[in-house]
């Protein structure tokens, strides 16, 4: 029996990890591992237990790209039918915090799931990069938008022109990286966030996130307008009142999503 290419794992009450497990291709995104984490982030997404998701790889690789086995014959037709642009924005519509937890290898695809995470937590080792100009083609997964929009647009260029890697260290000096933690700290600290998230509102998160994302779309107004309908919405929710009354009465508050 060959081993599942996704592992599904629920390190703590509220959050769900899902481990890429491609090893031995350095967790390349073969289309049968894009499929499987489209399907378990609708998943989670579609699952109320489930605050927020972390995507985490192994010690040598988070995910080495696209798989170049793949696709090396591909003719564009194929590439077409692949029909990876809506597996990415399939992977984007989680509807629930998604961070990253990146050691080893983030390259290609590997580079452009993590930009798409909410939050990155880098080992201070990780090679991040987009190598796609070293083989003759350019990024497809979001890489020549989101690395601009994430580390400006000179960086960026530097990187997507030469195909050069950076450090989880750089990545998080250059704003790509939430934080960079010592190689063996990143899954547990990756799950300490989540859980430290898990705790709160999912209303007032959920809210959070959609308008923080969407705005990054929209001119500055209507992204304010945005915030200020959700922010009002959010007082119809007994999860504010509870919020307000608990600092007010000084003790923790105990959220239940309604
Ligand atoms: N696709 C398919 N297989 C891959 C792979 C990939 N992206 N990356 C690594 N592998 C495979 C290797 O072929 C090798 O398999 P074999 O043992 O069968 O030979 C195995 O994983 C281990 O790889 P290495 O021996 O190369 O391991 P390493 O530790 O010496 O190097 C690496 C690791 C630097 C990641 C190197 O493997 C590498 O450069 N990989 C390719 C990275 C890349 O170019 N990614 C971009 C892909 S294109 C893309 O993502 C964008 C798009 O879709 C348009």
């Amino acid at each position: 029996m060959t081993a599942p290419v996704l592992l599904v794992e629920e390190p703590a009450p509220g959050v769900r990890l899902l481990r890429l497990n491609r090893p031995e291709a350095r967790n390349a995104l073969s289309m049968a591992l894009r499929r499987e984490l489209v399907r378990c982030i609708a998943q989670a997404s579609d699952d109320a237990a489930v605050r927020v998701v972390v995507i985490a790889g192994n010690e040598r690789a988070f995910a080495a790209g696209a798989d170049i086995k793949e696709m090396a014959n591909a003719s564009t037709v194929d590439m077409m039918a692949r029909g990876v642009l809506g597996l990415w924005r399939a992977t984007a519509s989680c509807t629930k915090p998604v961070i990253a937890a990146v050691r080893g290898y983030a390259l290609g695809g590997g580079c452009e799931l993590a930009l798409l995470c909410d939050m990155v937590i880098a080992s201070e080792t990780a090679r991040f990069g987009q190598p796609e100009i070293r083989i003759g083609i350019i990024p497809g997964g979001g890489g020549t938008q989101r690395l601009v929009a994430a580390i400006g647009k000179h960086r960026a260029m530097k990187y997507l022109l030469t195909g050069a890697m950076f450090s989880g260290r750089e990545a998080f000096e250059m704003g790509l990286a939430s934080e960079a933690v010592p190689d063996d700290q990143v899954d547990a600290r990756a799950v300490e966030l989540a859980c430290e998230i898990a705790a709160l509102s999912p209303l007032a998160v959920q809210q959070l996130k959609d308008v923080a994302l969407r705005g990054m779309d929209l001119p500055l107004d209507a992204g304010l307008a945005l915030e200020t309908k959700a922010l009002h919405l959010l007082f119809s929710t007994e999860d504010q009142k509870e919020g307000m009354a608990a600092f007010i009465e000084k003790r923790p508050p105990k959220f239940e999503g309604r």
